[in-house]
């Protein structure tokens, strides 16, 4: 849900902080992702807040929302950055982040990756494998260096969430497995050019109930016992990301809080600076996707679509996750219609809402799809030729172009040869 005092309505028409969504479409076209950028900064702030009487350090998990003008927004405030690549900490640096305020993640770093984090001198990688330690100690050997290194455990805790966004249990991809900590700590006491620095968790994305974090806390306090036994001198304990969003009026998401009371006493037990990744939760709420009725139609079963210039290939997650999103008209309406609401892409999954009751929208109005902050943009894709739309970001009564519309020229140049 957006914050009403930085998405209000204005004259009947819905704003984004001073400046009204009609007259950024008619500048920039449809489909437009608009950010407010206080937002961004409040939701940053009030997580801060939150979490306040612990010695911590924020890095925003880029993989949300890394367009390089967000992650500056951040980076203002002194927040660092979670990438998950090499393309990812480019654009952290090219933001102007300091390498060390950069970690990184990912389960299957290439060679190139983990050169380009060791050599950009970043504040420390996260380990998923064993395989992966070795390759890390074998490159920082190679650049004669001895690199700082987070190891992921799989606390095997299933947090409740869409399938395809837990991540901390033994049946997913994801860290190292308790069975294989004798394992570990032997062989990275073989590793001459790794530096144990942090152990990391983060069990899935959009989860509500912070009894999966302390379950999982609760493991990782063990690993930490024993890896503390072993000789390592642990100084973080990383607990990522995951934090919830409102998507949906009735589900209000878990006061932010409501985790900080929860997992700061156990936190604190750790003696270390605690590392927190969060992504949705700072951007998610903090832009809309605007998009213009094309068409409407009803067919013989009496069901009504609302086609609408944006697709799924600017926001995968109701085709994805069934997701839901909230959609309103930009010009305040006082009646509704169940519609489907639809993207022009030659798929039966490209649709942001299905039986839903919506404002009565006529052909050529606009559209505000909410909560298009967070893995929005970022999946966005060229497929059926479809140009990825232009971004904008709002800052009180001033709005600027933050990424251009792609273009066709754009769609081939990488094939011109
Ligand atoms: N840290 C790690 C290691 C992660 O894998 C993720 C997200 C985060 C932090 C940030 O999680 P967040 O605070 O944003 O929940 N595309 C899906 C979400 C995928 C999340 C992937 N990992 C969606 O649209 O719901």
């Amino acid at each position: 849900m957006l914050d009403s005092n930085l998405f209000p309505y204005c004259d009947g028409t819905l704003c984004c902080e001073g400046v009204s969504l009609e007259k950024l479409a008619e500048e920039y076209g449809t489909p437009l992702f608009v950010t407010s950028r206080n937002s961004l900064v409040n939701r940053y702030r009030s997580f801060e807040r939150a979490f306040s009487e612990l010695d911590h350090f924020t890095c925003y998990s880029v993989k949300a929302n890394f367009n390089l003008h967000v992650i500056r927004a951040l980076a203002a405030e002194g927040c660092g950055c979670d990438v998950n690549s090499g393309g990812e900490l480019y654009r952290a640096l090219q933001a102007g982040v300091e390498p060390g305020k950069i970690i990184m993640a990912g389960v299957g770093k290439t060679a190139v990756d983990i050169e380009y984090a060791i050599s950009s001198e970043i504040l420390m990688l996260k380990a998923e494998s064993l395989s992966e330690l070795r390759m890390i100690d074998e490159i920082a050997s190679r650049l004669g260096v001895k690199a700082s290194v987070g190891i992921r455990i799989n606390p095997n805790v299933t947090a409740e969430t869409h399938p395809y966004i837990t991540t901390g249990d033994s049946k997913e991809k994801f860290g190292i497995d308790e069975v294989d900590l004798d394992e570990m700590f032997a062989l990275v006491k073989t590793l001459e050019h790794v530096d144990l620095a942090c152990l990391d968790m983060h069990i899935g994305s959009q989860v509500f109930d912070a009894d999966f974090y302390h379950a999982a806390l609760e493991k990782l306090l063990d690993v930490l016992t024993a890896a503390r036994s072993a000789g390592f001198g642990i100084r973080y304990f990383d607990i990522g990301g995951g934090f919830p969003v409102t998507y949906e009026p009735q589900k209000p998401a878990t006061p932010i809080e409501h985790f900080a009371d929860k997992l700061v006493p156990l936190l604190e037990k750790t003696d270390t600076t605690i590392l927190f990744e969060p992504g949705r939760f700072i951007t998610a709420n903090s832009a809309v996707l605007l998009t213009r009725v094309l068409y409407r139609k009803r067919n013989h079963a009496g069901k009504e679509f609302v086609i609408v210039d944006a697709g799924m290939t600017e926001l995968i997650r109701p085709a994805l996750y069934q997701s839901y999103h909230e959609i309103v008209a930009v010009r305040q309406h006082d009646s509704v219609m169940v519609a489907d609401i639809v993207g022009p892409v030659c798929e039966s999954g490209d649709f942001f809402a299905r039986e839903r009751t919506v404002d009565r929208v006529e052909e050529g109005e606009l559209l505000a799809i909410l909560s298009a902050g967070a893995y929005a943009s970022v999946m966005s894709s060229n497929y059926n030729g479809r140009l990825r739309p232009a971004e904008v970001m709002v800052d009180g009564d001033e709005a600027r172009l933050i990424r251009k519309r792609d273009t066709f020229e754009q769609l081939i140049q990488n094939e011109m040869f």
